[in-house]
């Protein structure tokens, strides 16, 4: 098993570029499947999650160049209509093709995404929205199968019960090539919606209100590749943002779109934090201590769930109790019984909804493991403010979706391998 050992205690000083979106590049590479010609996606992050995904429109009949940041995607003219569990089990985020299989095809079969270490990830909303659209659905062998009426699919009123990112994502693929209108209520607001429905829309689609709660897409009956660039990732901006409040550091975050972190620059200045735009990037000069601030995890606008690992490293550190809520999913704390073994001071309560951060300490540095992708993050950063050395294993969950984390962070003077 890969680990990272980090040496902590050196402010990190200098400027980092943020890549591409995962969350935005993930449903628009399956998008790319709507289309009957070429897309070329710009500026595409080389991640485990985005070759899985590739591997899965390959599998369904498309083919794949890959020049620099750049991806050229040829959809298949005829799509595979089955997604096996091998690809959907790595990534539950190749559910995300069950929309763009069941426009192009009439019929999509998808294996059920297991859940994963932050919750029973269920994919009820997905379905609710096939079905409004017309779908027939069947389960079956650990796989769900969709298949539209004898008229395709049909533009309906689609109401979530939860903003879920995905299941606006796979709704709005679907939609955009149903005869009629289709109005997603109390849809996601994600910047990364934003850029799948403006990617949707280069290609032709009708799509009005992405980043509001109600999205409102009138079917065409085709779609033309395009080339397209994706938003950066504002995930890994405030994973570095946060990287460099917690080593008292001062550090300039490139390519980064300020709107899309701004939740995190207000609780950094609450905190103490001197956060400033800088020619076109976001500059964060750490404070020696920060002081605690309680925060509450929502969909967007409200702050993300994806820092909230991160941010509560930060806690860890800082003088006072912080309170931290996570409301987004319902096993997101992973990260505290690690951050623990590195002297935090972490009582989970509320029914597992909440943790109560008391500090500050001095972590040590320890050996832990990485859960998931941002549980693995904060324990990485718990390593660049530690005293000694920490180890953190099962590193592969957080490669799947930091590009070149350890070049990056070494660029920042990090001692780390
Ligand atoms: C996306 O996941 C992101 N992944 C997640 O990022 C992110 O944490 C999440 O949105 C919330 O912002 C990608 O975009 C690939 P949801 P998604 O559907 O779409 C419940 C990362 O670290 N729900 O908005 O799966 C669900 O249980 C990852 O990059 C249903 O109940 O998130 C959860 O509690 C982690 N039924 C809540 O909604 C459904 O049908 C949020 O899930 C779907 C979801």
């Amino acid at each position: 098993m890969e680990h990272l050992v980090i040496r902590g205690g050196k402010p990190l000083s200098g400027t980092v570029r943020v890549s591409g979106s995962k969350n935005a590049v993930l449903p628009i590479i399956a998008a790319s499947l709507l289309p009957n010609s070429p897309c070329t996606l710009v500026d595409i992050p080389d991640l485990a999650d985005v070759q899985t995904i590739c591997q899965v429109l390959i599998h369904l009949g498309a083919e794949i160049e890959r020049s620099g940041s750049n991806l050229v995607i040829h959809p298949p003219e005829k799509p595979a209509a089955e997604a096996p569990y091998d690809f959907v089990r790595q990534m539950r985020a190749s559910f995300l093709v069950m929309g763009p299989l069941l426009a192009r095809t009439g019929q999509a079969t998808v294996s059920l995404p297991g859940g994963c270490a932050i919750g029973t990830r269920p994919i009820d909303l997905h379905l609710k929205g096939m079905h409004m659209l017309g779908a027939d659905i069947e389960y079956g062998y650990g796989c769900v199968r969709t298949i539209a009426g004898p008229k395709g699919l049909q533009g309906e009123r689609i109401y979530l019960d939860f903003p879920s990112v995905g299941a606006t994502e796979n709704i709005m693929m679907a939609a955009s090539l149903a005869s009629g209108v289709t109005v997603i209520e109390n849809a996601a607001e994600e910047p990364e919606v934003v850029d799948l429905a403006n990617f949707l829309s280069a290609m032709g689609a009708k799509i009005k209100g992405a980043g509001t709660k109600v999205i409102k897409i009138t079917g065409v009956t085709k779609l033309k590749g395009v080339k397209y660039s994706v938003i950066p990732d504002r995930i890994e901006a405030g994973t570095f943002m946060v990287a460099a409040a917690i080593t008292g550091g001062d550090v300039l975050v490139e390519n980064v779109i300020i709107d899309h972190v701004k939740p995190l620059i207000a609780k950094l200045g609450e905190m103490g934090v001197i956060v400033n735009e800088e020619n076109g990037g976001i500059r964060v000069v750490g404070c020696t201590e920060c002081r605690s601030v309680d925060l509450k995890t929502m969909p967007y606008p409200g702050f993300p769930t994806d820092l909230q690992p991160q941010i509560m490293a930060l806690l860890a550190v800082s003088r006072g109790t912080g309170i931290v809520t996570e409301t987004v999913f319902e096993n997101r704390f992973m990260h505290v019984s690690e951050l623990k073994r590195m002297g935090a001071r972490i009582k989970v309560v509320g029914a597992g909804r909440s943790a109560v951060i008391q500090g500050p300490v001095n972590l040590s540095g320890a050996y832990v493991k990485a859960t998931d992708l941002r549980a693995g993050a904060a324990l990485v950063l718990a390593g660049l403010k530690a005293s000694g050395e920490t180890t953190v294993g099962n590193v592969h969950h957080i490669l799947r979706g930091y590009e070149h984390l350890v070049e990056k962070l070494r660029g920042l003077g990090a001692d780390i391998n």
